[in-house]
């Protein structure tokens, strides 16, 4: 019994060089033909150079997911390039940190235009090809745990996130006439584990994807501070989950296996979000997992 993606073909949005890159490459990996989105050309091509140096088949495609004459084109190059669309990976977003006190409307509401609209128009725009040549395709949308719980300081995060995982079910249910199945997958600050990645933040001197940013000097006297973020600490398994761990439940759920889960939410967290919100587990006692089944075989020359 081996999972397969063979023979069919993926576009996955925003494949910038963590989680998008780790799951175009996974479903690469996994037998999939994948168009890598991008609004920055750079990072869309270079997650087609990472599939293509792990021996698999992609295409960089520049578009903005909010903008419905790119999400038009993006589907007709894809299909055009390979005939098919089996699998699309909603995964651009804005990653926007924003209090609502301080949050202004633009950048609030190009937040949602881009996490909203985008998932409406790619769903929408690849389950009518799908349709149209009778594919019984895998949607899979991006949340976050800002979906599912308040955090201070992700105002327009939350809001869209949350929307969507709602935008999910309701899909399910407008797809699952055609077979078409719609998901969620619900990250939890990974650890990144994109060589290419890691290469690039030895040479900057980081460590962590979003460094802790310095407080507003021209906040007023009535300010009130908001509480800090555990991210590595609070997993009772211990170890964080990669964009590898991401990629191989998403390529799974992109299977045939999958073919009756709809309108559900994934999530590959060592029971972080499982855990009673005033449990604090001991994470250096931790066992931990099995060892990663990895799934860039090329070098960390830099490493
Ligand atoms: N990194 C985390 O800790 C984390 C946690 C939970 C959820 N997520 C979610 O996972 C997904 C990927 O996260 P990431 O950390 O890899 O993000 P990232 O910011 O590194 O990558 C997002 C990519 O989307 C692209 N993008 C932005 N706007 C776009 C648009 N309008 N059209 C097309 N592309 C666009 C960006 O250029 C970038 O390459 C996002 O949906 C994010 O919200 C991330």
């Amino acid at each position: 019994m081996e999972v397969s993606l063979d023979g069919k073909v993926a576009l996955v949005t925003g494949a910038g060089p963590n989680i998008g890159s780790g799951i175009a490459l996974a479903l690469a990996r996994y037998g999939a033909k994948v168009a890598c989105n991008d609004v920055q050309l750079d990072a869309a091509k270079a997650a087609v150079r990472r599939i293509e140096r792990n021996g698999g088949t992609g295409l960089a495609l520049y578009g903005d997911v909010s903008v419905e004459e790119d999400v038009v084109s993006n589907i007709g190059a894809v299909l055009e390039a390979w005939d098919r669309i089996d699998i699309v990976i909603n995964n651009a977003a804005w990653l926007h940190t924003s209090h609502i006190l301080e949050e202004d409307l633009a950048s609030f509401s190009r937040a949602i235009s881009i996490a909203v609209n985008g998932n409406f128009l790619c769903t929408k725009y690849a389950a009518l090809a799908m349709i149209e040549r009778g594919i019984r395709g895998s949607i899979v949308s991006i949340l976050s745990s800002n979906a599912w719980q308040g955090a201070a300081g992700f105002i327009a995060y939350a809001t869209h996130k949350g929307g969507l995982a709602n935008f999910v079910r309701a899909a399910a249910m407008d797809l699952a006439p055609y077979g078409i199945r719609v998901n969620s997958f619900t990250p939890t600050a990974p650890r990144p584990d994109n060589p290419e990645l890691l290469a690039q933040w030895r040479a900057e001197g980081r460590t962590e994807l979003r460094p802790p940013r310095a407080a507003r000097a021209d906040r007023p006297a009535w300010w009130r501070d908001t509480g800090t973020y555990d991210v590595r600490g609070q997993i009772p398994m211990g170890e964080p989950a990669t964009p590898t761990d991401i990629g191989h439940c998403i390529a799974w759920l992109c299977s045939d296996y999958a073919r009756l889960i709809t309108g559900c939410d994934f999530v590959v967290d060592g029971g972080a979000r499982a855990k009673y919100w005033a449990y604090t587990p001991n994470a250096e006692a931790a066992a931990g997992p099995v060892p990663l089944i990895p799934l860039d075989v090329t070098e960390d020359t830099d490493g």
